[in-house]
């Protein structure tokens, strides 16, 4: 697959390594692995497990999901030494297919404060850490850390050296969530002009969200040449998050025509992953979460209301059965019209005497407007009181 062609984009799924390292989001080993089997089910490229040398639990984590997990790659992440990558070949053993993700810093700021280490210094740390880790495994993923606050000429140097070394994906995180889509686009045509990595490599994308842009960057880079992007469920990650998969996907999948590009994602399986992962960490998304929150396909305001009953292509472009979610529906409040209001109360099974309707809808917005939602009792509560008033 070459970086600058079209065809499959991968996803790299870090639920389980960028998403459980935040706060909040710890993962006991059982709801690690009940993740691990929704993310089978996604039918992701690479999970990335965990990050082996990290701790005890992190090792046996990996493993355990290494000794499960069959179809997509298992992956742990490893700075660039040999006690890391060590870990990761231990902890991936029992794998069916593995990948090797070797990491370090190459922006100035990490350069000196974080590693104090000179730019030489840096590139001969890639070499030797990818090169031992290519020895073990034939898929190794290399990351330069804080790559969008590195220059431009640097990164290049540092990817060239990777490729060179043996790896067979460039990972380019925006570690701090810093840039925008027009400038990943431009970095990553800048890289993939400079690098010109060979049809075996991909460039990857990693987009932290703490400008709200994560999905949107990832976006940009698949048009620059991306054919990878990591990503993680409900968009959980450091601080602001991670890029989320359901969004990035569905996009792709929504625009096919725009983008051209397809993943192997069953994107019907989203909503089981994104409410699993409630359960697993005890946080739920926020209600109007794209394509998983809980009214990512429910409509209140009259005008959509009428327009949804007459075909749902008016304020829907997915279908959520698309995403494994229940179907449509039709919340009635204080925003609601006579359309829904009459149709719902059909599909109860009251027939209304059209003597009574615009009675019924009088006591329907008087409720509505003394509560958030009106519930199916409150409407048979209201239809035989109207009945009996008029
Ligand atoms: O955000 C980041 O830079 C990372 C790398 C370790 C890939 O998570
Ligand atoms: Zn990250």
């Amino acid at each position: 697959m070459s970086a600058t062609g079209s065809g499959h984009v991968r996803i790299f799924d870090t639920t389980l390594r960028d998403g459980e390292q935040s706060p909040g989001f710890s993962m006991t080993m059982k709801g690690k692995l009940r993740m691990a089997k929704a993310l089978s089910a996604l039918n992701v490229d690479v999970i990335e497990a965990g990050f082996a040398a990290a701790s005890p639990g992190d090792f046996e984590s990996v493993k355990a999901i290494a000794e499960v997990v069959n179809g997509p790659r298992v992956c742990s992440l490893a700075r660039v030494t040999k006690s890391d990558i060590d870990a990761a070949i231990e902890a991936l053993e029992p794998a069916s297919h593995k990948r090797a993700h070797v990491f370090i810093g190459t922006s100035p700021i990490h350069r000196k404060h974080k590693l104090n280490l000179r730019k030489g210094e840096i590139l001969d740390k890639i070499e030797e850490g990818v090169a031992y880790a290519a020895k073990y495994f034939d898929d190794v993923e290399f990351s330069a850390e804080d790559a969008l606050r590195t220059e431009k000429t640097f990164l290049a140097e540092a990817m060239r050296t990777a490729l060179d070394a043996g790896a067979k994906t460039l990972n380019v995180p925006d570690t701090v969530g810093y840039t925008t889509p027009e400038e990943i686009y431009d970095t990553f045509r800048y890289l993939i002009d400079a690098v010109e990595p060979p049809e075996d490599v991909v460039f990857s994308s990693h987009c932290h969200n703490d400008l709200g842009l994560a999905v949107a960057n990832s976006l940009a880079a698949v048009r620059a040449g991306v054919r990878q992007i990591e990503c993680t469920i409900n968009g959980i990650g450091e601080r602001a998050g991670n890029a989320a998969m359901e969004e990035v996907v569905m996009a792709l999948k929504t625009r096919r025509s725009y983008f051209g590009l397809d993943t192997q994602i069953r994107t019907e399986e989203f909503h089981n992953a994104s409410r699993s992962l409630e359960e697993v960490t005890g946080e739920k998304v926020q209600r109007n979460k794209a394509i998983v929150g809980r009214n990512a396909f429910a409509h209140e305001a009259g005008i959509h209301q009428h327009g949804m009953l007459q075909n749902r292509e008016t304020y829907e472009i997915m279908k959520p059965e698309d995403v494994g979610a229940p179907k449509s529906s039709l919340v009635l409040g204080k925003h609601s019209g006579k359309h829904a209001l009459f149709a719902r109360l059909e599909e109860l099974g009251h027939e209304v005497d059209p003597d009574y309707t615009d009675a019924i809808f009088a006591a329907f917005k008087k409720l509505a407007d003394e509560r958030h939602e009106v519930t199916d009792e409150d409407l048979r509560t209201l239809v035989s009181g109207a009945s009996n008033r008029v």
